[in-house]
């Protein structure tokens, strides 16, 4: 089922989202709702928050693959980039944002399996934008020069 995308201004986006600690059939239908959600946007990653769920989940989609979050963690930042970002919950906007180039994070799967995981390049970057989501932040927040998105 597609979700609404919320948009900036609901005050969901800025809540410091909530520790998953059930791992039943609703957060299973939760997470193939965003997973669709997301193709359909064609966006790179989508919050749980986004959709109007306060709790620590996110999906990603990549050149690496698909990937489904829960409770992520950083266990380490190295390096810097600096690019252009958008997002699904700011809509016709882009900006520049500096960010590590490869992060290491700890998460949990749909069943509560733990694993670990380094992310370099965009994909880094896509998981540093999707964990600040789950603390309330946004992209707009780090950016110097948030402007109309050309297309
Ligand atoms: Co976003």
């Amino acid at each position: 089922m597609l979700l609404e995308i919320l948009q900036v201004g609901s005050p969901v986006l800025r809540e410091t989202c909530k520790t998953v600690t059930r791992f039943d059939p609703a957060l299973c239908e939760l997470l193939d709702n965003m997973k669709e959600t997301l193709k359909e946007a064609k966006g790179a990653g989508l919050a749980a928050p986004q959709v109007g769920v306060p709790i620590r989940a996110v999906v990603v989609d990549v050149e690496e693959g698909y990937f489904e979050f829960i409770n992520p963690k950083f266990i380490w930042k190295k390096g810097e980039q600096t690019g252009p970002e958008g997002c699904l919950s700011v809509k016709g906007k882009a900006g520049t944002v500096t960010r590590p180039d490869k992060v290491k994070i700890i998460f949990q799967d749909r069943n509560g399996d733990k694993y670990s995981l380094v992310a370099r390049d965009f994909f880094a970057r896509a998981v540093c934008h999707e964990l600040d989501h789950l603390d309330g932040i946004l992209y707009t927040d780090l950016s110097k020069d948030v402007h109309d998105a050309e297309d």
